[in-house]
């Protein structure tokens, strides 16, 4: 898939720049070629020795250095590549290209260049999570770059939390994604997975049973297909596909806020098992057991995402999918669903406990649209998910 492709790799400034060296390797072992580019930081951390070495490639640093003009000038240099990566985009990288800045070769090359970029965002949690950050990364995300992580968990600092750079395999699956050609490609897609948690004090929550299985096998579908997929996640079972923007939610208030973050995309699919209601006034400090005094739960309605979204006077997904989960009547609950909710299909299931489907590995499903009804024969979850990726390809056109 990556055979003779060409990737410009700018390194940014920061520890997790070692992990590039990690990923040309298994760029290169795919046959595709890297030009690196490090700024003046990154060589604080990495040497161009080891990064052309490992490239096979000269490593470029510097904007004025001549003989390189003479070589290979700057813009020529910005254009030679099918997908730009910036690995790691501190947050210092992503200031000055939200900024529009061009003065070193790294950011001249980005504000240069014409083809795709993909990002993969490390630095310090603070940082990350600072309204500057991602203020940048709004705009970042608004001009078109594509994203892969931060992950959360220990940071070489000492903290611990999101900012982590995604593993080399993971930016891997991103580039693959980015680089395909298959029939979703300049295509953007959400898709919603996975159950929410909703509150009822600090150690305490409503749930339900959904693994996120299958919305997880959709997301991998859509980005094998070439989709860019951003992937709106509750607290599922299951590890979120590789090669997609992910980004984790807990209640279905965040889910909106998320949903409402990654629009426009050309078409959205709500897997998620939202919570219907959440617990009105959730309580700040852990309720105590009063002996012979039981707490008395009030609940409000969460909003209709998929309704909510479906039903959008500007800027509506060409194509809107959403999930019926029926133990029965699924055909007549799920058909009026569709109508309810105002989206364009519908894909039901029966989640009766005696058909394993709800938190097991096959599926079988009934896609309703405006047409009609055809009922899939009971497969693997995955295949449930190649073929919706696989219509919602065609529906696109
Ligand atoms: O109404 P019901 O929950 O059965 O509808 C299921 C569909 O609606 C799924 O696609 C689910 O993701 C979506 N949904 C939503 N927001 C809610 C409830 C359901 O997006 N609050």
């Amino acid at each position: 898939m990556l055979a003779d492709k060409r990737v410009l790799l700018i390194i940014g400034g920061g520890i997790a720049a070692y992990k590039c060296l990690e990923l040309i390797r298994r760029l290169k072992e795919r046959g595709a070629h890297v030009t690196p580019v490090l700024t003046r930081a990154a060589q604080q951390f990495v040497t161009p020795l080891s990064v052309s070495a490992l490239a096979g490639e000269k490593a470029y640093t510097d904007l004025f250095d001549l003989t390189d003009e003479a070589e290979m000038g700057h813009i020529q240099l910005s254009r030679v590549a099918d997908l730009v990566v910036v690995a790691p985009a501190t947050a210092d990288l992503m200031a000055k290209m939200a900024g529009g800045h061009a003065n070193d070769l790294a950011t001249t090359l980005l504000m240069a260049t014409d083809t795709p970029v993909l990002m993969a965002p490390a630095m310090n949690v603070r940082m990350w999570e600072h309204p500057a950050t991602q203020r940048n990364l709004s705009t970042l995300l608004a001009d078109g770059l594509r994203l892969v992580g931060p992950n959360s968990g220990d940071m070489a600092c000492g903290e611990h939390g999101a900012g982590r750079m995604a593993e080399p395999m993971e930016i891997l699956a991103a580039i693959e994604s980015a680089l395909s050609d298959g029939p979703l490609k300049g295509r953007r897609v959400l898709v919603t997975s996975g159950p929410t948690h909703e509150p009822i004090d600090p150690v305490r929550y409503i749930a339900n049973r959904s693994s996120g299985a299958q919305g997880t096998a959709i997301a991998s579908a859509l980005a094998a297909l070439g989709a860019e997929v951003v992937f709106v996640t509750g607290p599922a079972d299951v590890a979120p596909p590789q090669g997609v923007e992910v980004v984790s939610v807990v209640s279905a208030q965040e889910m909106l806020a998320a949903v409402e973050g990654a629009l426009p995309v050309d078409a959205a699919v709500f897997a998620a098992a939202v919570a219907d209601w959440r617990v009105k006034g959730e309580s700040s400090s852990k309720i105590k057991k009063d002996k012979g005094q039981l707490p008395v739960l009030e609940f409000v309605e969460n909003p209709d995402i998929l309704a909510h979204v479906s039903q959008l006077p500007k800027g509506r997904p060409k194509l809107v999918v959403g999930f019926a989960a029926e133990t029965d009547d699924v055909l007549a609950n799920a058909t009026a669903k569709r109508i309810r909710k105002g989206c364009d299909w519908i894909v039901a299931n029966d989640v009766s406990p005696e058909t394993g489907i709800m938190g097991g590995s096959e599926n079988a499903v009934q896609l309703i649209t405006a047409e009609g009804s055809e009922s899939w024969p009971r497969m693997s979850k995955s295949d449930v998910a190649r073929q919706l990726a696989a219509q919602i390809a065609a529906a696109l056109g």
